[in-house]
């Protein structure tokens, strides 16, 4: 696999990762009238589905490339602390204001998702099997998109 598209697919699992752990979090510190359901129909499902996402396209990425890189817990947390930079803690936020930058995060996520498809499509090392995973993906992220949004209504 070529350079570029390895480190693209690296940057993408460290993107998932930071989302996990945001979403995690939120899940922890989500608070007000909507706790019960944030707390586990919202945030509580959206860290779990990451969870998987994550197991799965990093297994699929070791099986693509023969390279283990992406499994190297040293190597994906120093990345994920550089991604987790760029985003606002959901931390002594109020439940209004998590879910405004939950919305924000799974937009990026999916543009990421769109985008990683899209790359790996022109530079022809999307098989069947990767196209179905990362548009299942898309497709949950689509679905918690529309959670957020009604949320913030
Ligand atoms: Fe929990």
């Amino acid at each position: 696999m070529h350079h570029n598209i390895s480190d693209i697919l690296l940057l993408y699992i460290c993107f998932t990762k930071a989302n996990q752990m945001w979403f995690h979090s939120a899940h922890h510190v989500t608070k007000g009238k909507g706790f019960a359901g944030d707390h586990e129909l919202l945030y509580g499902k959206i860290y779990k589905s990451l969870t998987e996402h994550l197991d799965e396209i990093i297994e699929r990425a070791i099986g693509h490339t023969d390279s283990e890189i992406y499994a190297c817990p040293i190597v994906i947390s120093q990345m994920t602390v550089k991604v987790l930079k760029n985003f606002c803690s959901p931390a002594d936020k109020s439940d209004i204001k998590i879910s405004e930058i939950a919305y924000d995060s799974l937009q990026d996520l999916l543009n990421n998702t769109e985008s990683l498809h899209q790359k790996l499509k022109m530079s022809g090392h999307l098989s069947i099997g990767f196209e179905d995973l990362l548009a299942g993906f898309a497709n949950q992220y689509e679905a918690y998109i529309y959670m957020l949004k009604q949320r913030l209504k």
